[in-house]
């Protein structure tokens, strides 16, 4: 009877299995209609298997992440700015994928955005101070990228008790500046050597000018001096 019941259990177990509740994200977007966290979302977007869509309200973080053993492409080119129309996207792993261009701003329409990691990419320009505004927000990072100027205060040195974000989130960065990054770095020329160029150069060109004067006013005196030789030589009878 024992082995009758446990040859009954794995007869259950191995069975049918129930339907899977949630079809994947990445099938069509004509099969049925999402779940309710997702309605929202465009699906035109070929990006969308990427992303995670989450209500806010489930707490803890589950991002759908991207295998890393894709082989090397070339750029697939700047971050999409409709993304800014996944108004409950709440986890952007967009990380080690060779995306260019600037971090658009628009992402703050994202309201419910938790994670924003773009480490790893060839974004340039400035971080959009705008990201600031998302206080859902507890990882950032975009480090390892081409991104410069000042990190805005709104990211880098969050008001009241918002999560903040370390040196770590944007290391790699060769012109970005600012806390929690050092200041801007001197390139060779700080104010200071700035000024003194320009004293010195003041100077040296009051010297010149002056040395120039003063070879100007020798030269005409020659030359006077010489044109009043020339005028007693013509009285002067040639030999
Ligand atoms: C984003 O994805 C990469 C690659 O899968 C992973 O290593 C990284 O931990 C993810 N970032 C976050 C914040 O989960
Ligand atoms: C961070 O902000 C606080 C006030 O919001 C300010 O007192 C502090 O000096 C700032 N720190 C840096 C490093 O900018
Ligand atoms: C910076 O923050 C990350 C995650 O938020 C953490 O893993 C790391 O230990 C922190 N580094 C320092 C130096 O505090």
């Amino acid at each position: 009877m024992g082995v009758w019941s446990l040859v009954l259990f794995c007869l259950l177990t191995t069975g049918p299995k129930p339907p899977s509740p949630i079809p994947a994200p990445a099938s069509p977007p004509t099969s049925k209609a999402p779940p309710a966290t997702t309605a929202a979302s465009t699906s035109s977007l070929s990006l969308i298997s990427l992303f995670g869509a989450q209500s806010p309200l489930t707490s803890p973080i589950a991002p759908i992440s991207k295998p890393s053993t894709s082989p090397p492409t070339p750029s697939p080119g700047p971050i999409p700015i409709d993304l800014q129309y996944l108004v409950n996207l709440a986890v952007l792993n967009l990380s080690a994928n060779r995306l260019s261009g600037d971090i658009p701003q628009q992402l703050t329409l994202c309201a419910y955005l938790n994670v924003i990691d773009l480490h790893d990419n060839l974004l340039i320009g400035q971080i959009p101070q705008q990201l600031g505004l998302l206080v859902r927000l507890s990882v950032f990072d975009v480090s390892n990228n081409r991104l410069s100027g000042p990190i805005p205060a709104s990211l880098g040195n969050r008001s009241g008790n918002l999560p903040r974000f370390n040196a770590s989130s944007y290391n790699g960065n060769k012109d970005l500046y600012g806390y929690p990054l050092p200041p801007l770095k001197n390139k060779g020329l700080s104010i200071m050597a700035i000024v003194g160029i320009g004293l010195g150069s003041g100077f040296l060109s009051l010297v010149l000018s002056f040395t120039a004067v003063c070879i100007w006013l020798r030269v005409s005196e020659q030359k006077t001096m010489a044109a009043e030789e020339g005028k007693i030589s013509q009285f002067m009878p040639d030999y």
